[in-house]
């Protein structure tokens, strides 16, 4: 979402504050990890990310399938930063893990702790299991939102200060047993919000850095333990969401800069098909070649085949392409056509037999409750007839602050079939997981919505409960209860969807 109207202020305030980011404190021990996030990098494969107060000349981590023997090791050369920033991202791939098997891992430090993950599923297994996607979650604390005006959605949060009364990555934490890994299609930190807190305005620079460091450690207890597969976001993009001022920003904080650096080793490629098919291991190989991440790429996971999209840049008037309507510069980050080819390769690949589910996710919504802002309407051009060709199942958006869930849909139209084995996707919207700028009202209705939901802080779980049920939920976070569910039935009959409207 945007929110632009401090520039007649920015005088005015100007005159009357101080400057003065919060950063967090640099430890001692500068080879100390913060900001520790991992994700899904291939079907027995994870990536750890971290970020340290300088340069490592190789970042390794030790790793095992008991914490007190931690035999194997994986090490990178990769420790990167840009100008304005503080930290270098670092970035290490384990590769060769057994399917769905916890593991121990330590990030080389003479500061660091033991954390563990679960590794990916194997393509193809059949287990059920729960992710959760949670969209356009922002800082909290100076920086950022407090909920002080509403102790109801008060929480703690473990080893975050519970004082900050964060809820969504409080529920995040607590739950953290309850899923798998999670969807997180952008708008993280809010750091080109630093404009909103008076006390930033006259040290914009740091302030931004500052919300991505504190915003990352805050989230590092959840992310380090659980992938977080991300794509862009608007407030990837530069230093401030105002529209044409790119050229004001700082080099370093313009053109997806902290998001590529964080991000950029750690997302998968493509992979390998698992299919026996020879069609489809064409598509997938032309699908690998074709993926960009961390801005379009995909992965599989057990019984699903997800599909991440960037729906900033990179496809005809993308909003916030060199010429787009945000006027935010960036991109493009592939060829032309590039994203729209990986994608059409990428669920031409599919083999239900092997993943019976396939979603979608990128930032802006085509489908939402409100005004016509809320939608992206070169998106639906660019992306929505190819998700419906090739049946995706479900199509995971944000960017509109609030929780929503649409029929299955196609140009609009309601599928005849409803949530009864439709050949269109379902549509939800879970952005409501809480920023500096607040809920989107519901606002009006729009076709095909059945439930929206904007009085308190939201996320989404789904549930692979077998080959043909997809169990949808929404919950609050400050308390757990489930606002919204249900169930999408698929009969998943034919082994490769190709169908015309
Ligand atoms: C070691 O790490 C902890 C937790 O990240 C941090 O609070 C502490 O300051 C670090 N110690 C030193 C000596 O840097
Ligand atoms: C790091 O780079 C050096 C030289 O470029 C190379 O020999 C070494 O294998 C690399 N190490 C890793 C872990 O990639
Ligand atoms: C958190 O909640 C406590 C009371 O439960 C309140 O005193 C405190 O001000 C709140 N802090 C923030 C940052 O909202
Ligand atoms: C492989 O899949 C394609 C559809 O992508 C299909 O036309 C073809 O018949 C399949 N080949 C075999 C050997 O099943
Ligand atoms: C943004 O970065 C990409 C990849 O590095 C580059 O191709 C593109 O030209 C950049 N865009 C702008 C507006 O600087
Ligand atoms: C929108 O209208 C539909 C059909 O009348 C209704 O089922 C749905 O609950 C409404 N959505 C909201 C958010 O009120």
């Amino acid at each position: 979402m945007v929110l632009f109207t401090f520039v007649k202020a920015l005088p005015l305030l100007a005159a009357c504050v101080r400057a003065g980011a919060s950063y967090p404190a640099i430890p001692s021990d500068l080879s100390t990890p913060v900001q520790q996030r991992i994700a899904v990098n291939g079907p027995n494969s994870m990536s750890i990310g971290w970020n340290t107060y300088q340069q490592l000349t190789q970042p390794c981590v030790q790793y095992g399938t008991s914490s007190d023997s931690l035999t194997q090791k994986a090490c990178s050369n990769s420790s990167v930063t840009y100008p304005t920033a503080r930290t270098w991202s670092n970035s290490v791939t384990l590769t060769g893990l057994s399917p769905a098997t916890t593991y121990y891992y330590k990030i080389a430090s003479t500061n660091s702790t033991v954390e563990h993950f679960s590794s990916p599923r194997s393509p193809g297994d059949k287990t059920p299991f729960t992710i959760n996607a949670v969209i356009d979650m922002g800082v909290y604390g100076a920086d950022g939102y407090t909920i002080q005006m509403d102790q109801t959605k008060r929480d703690t949060i473990p080893s975050i200060d519970p004082s900050l009364n964060h809820t969504t990555i409080g529920r995040l934490a607590e739950t953290v047993d309850d899923y798998e890994f999670i969807i997180w299609p952008g708008d993280y930190a809010y750091a080109d919000d630093w404009y909103l807190k008076p006390k930033n305005v006259l040290d914009g620079t740091n302030a931004y850095e500052a919300i991505l460091e504190e915003f990352f450690s805050q989230l590092a207890p959840v992310a380090g333990r659980k992938a977080c597969m991300a794509s862009p976001g608007n407030h990837e993009a530069d230093c401030q969401e105002i529209p044409d001022t790119v050229a004001l920003c700082p080099e370093g904080q313009k053109n997806f800069t902290d998001f590529m650096n964080r991000f950029g080793k750690t997302m998968p490629t493509s992979f390998v098909s698992s299919s026996s098919n020879s069609t489809a291991k064409i598509n997938a190989n032309k699908a690998k070649l074709l993926a960009n991440p961390p801005f379009w790429y995909s992965f599989e996971y057990g019984m699903v085949h997800v599909t991440m999209i960037d729906t900033e840049t990179d496809f005809p008037e993308a909003p916030d392409g060199p010429d787009g309507s945000a006027g935010l510069n960036g991109g493009p980050f592939g060829s032309p056509n590039q994203q729209v080819d990986f994608l059409t390769a990428d669920l031409a690949s599919v083999d239900r037999t092997v993943t019976p589910w396939v979603i979608v996710a990128g930032h802006r919504p085509w489908y939402s409750t409100g005004d016509s802002s809320n939608v992206c309407s070169p998106c639906q051009d660019a992306f929505e007839s190819i998700l419906y060709q090739y049946g995706v199942d479900l199509a995971v958006f944000g960017h509109v602050h609030n929780s929503q869930r649409f029929l299955p849909s196609y140009q609009g139209n309601a599928d005849a079939n409803g949530m009864n084995d439709p050949k269109a996707p379902m549509y939800i919207v879970a952005g409501g997981a809480g920023n500096i700028e607040g809920l989107s009202s519901v606002g009006a209705n729009a076709t095909n919505n059945v439930w929206a939901y904007a009085d308190d802080f939201s996320y989404a779980t789904i549930t692979f409960q077998d080959e043909n049920n997809l169990k949808v939920e929404f919950i609050q976070s400050s308390t757990g209860a489930v606002l919204d569910s249900s169930v999408l039935y698929k009969s998943h009959t034919e082994q490769f969807v190709s169908q015309s409207a």
